[in-house]
């Protein structure tokens, strides 16, 4: 990435910030981006508006099932918040840049908090799928930085604070959330049973193929992180069965109740701390 790049990625994100301030996202306190199959708790938010990228200049578009491209801004418990339903990835041949333009917008327009959500791959035996998991920390595969030249970002973007709040309403609400370290690999693959086993020994607990350079870069704009992985599936060569996006979208479904749940005890707190 050479400096000219660099500065138009930069002046692309303020553009973005520009069009968020003009549809109100400078009064949400806190933004969530919603992964493959989790986008239903946009449903929870009252009083909500719903913007489709395709309306909002310079919001980059997916194109995979799943993921329905829209902004939602709306209240929970009170609060303002704003809602990512559906993401860019890198596999779709967005650079780093553009995979994290949306989360550099947030933090320009104000908003101090992000949740991340994804689904992810299991890499260990005894979590099942369906089992949710707070992201302690990562290991960027994908080859790439989303930072601008200068700017420092923290050693582990994810914040404890808002992992300790995380932790202490999925107790409450008993609702079992574990913790480990996400591994964000390049895809648009599934990883080979052998990546899964080389992500395994450097220290993962699931794989996917988002959330890192977001984290990153939603730190670097000054915004508190957290993330959750929905496991919607062993990973390669944990179980022998075959993978299938159907899979992830299915077991996406069938946990959504219960990570709605946590989501929706959890946001009102998280924009408290
Ligand atoms: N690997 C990578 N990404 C994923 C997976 C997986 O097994 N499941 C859901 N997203």
């Amino acid at each position: 990435m050479n400096n000219k790049e660099m500065k138009s990625a930069q002046r692309q994100a303020e553009d973005l910030a520009e069009a968020l301030r003009a549809v109100g996202a400078d009064q949400a306190e806190f933004a969530l981006v919603l992964g493959s199959g989790l986008g239903g708790f946009a449903d929870r938010l009252e009083d909500a508006v719903a913007i489709p990228y395709a309306q909002i200049p310079g919001m980059p578009q997916s194109a995979v099932p799943g993921h329905a491209g829209r902004l939602v801004l709306g209240n929970l418990g009170g609060r303002r918040v704003l809602v990512q339903q559906g993401r860019v990835h890198f596999y779709e041949g967005w650079s780093a840049y553009e995979v994290t333009r949306a989360v550099r917008a947030f933090g320009m327009v104000g908003i101090r908090g992000l949740l991340l959500t994804n689904a992810a791959g299991g890499v260990r035996h005894d979590w099942d799928p369906g089992t949710l998991m707070r992201i302690t920390d990562h290991i960027n595969l994908q080859g790439v930085s989303p930072l601008f030249a200068g700017e420092g970002g923290l050693e582990n973007p994810y914040d404890p604070q808002l992992g300790a709040i995380l932790d202490s309403v999925a107790a409450s609400e008993g609702l079992p959330l574990r913790t480990g370290v996400y591994v964000g690999n390049p895809g648009p693959a599934y990883e080979t049973p052998a990546e899964v086993e080389m992500a395994r020994r450097l220290g993962g607990d699931a794989v996917g193929m988002s959330t890192v350079l977001e984290a990153t870069a939603g730190q670097a704009a000054g915004m508190s992180v957290c993330a959750i992985s929905c496991i919607t599936n062993f990973a390669a060569g944990i179980t022998g069965e075959a993978l299938s996006h159907e899979e992830v979208m299915e077991t996406g479904a069938a946990v959504a109740a219960r990570f709605e749940a946590l989501l929706a005890a959890a946001v009102p707190k998280l924009c408290d701390s």
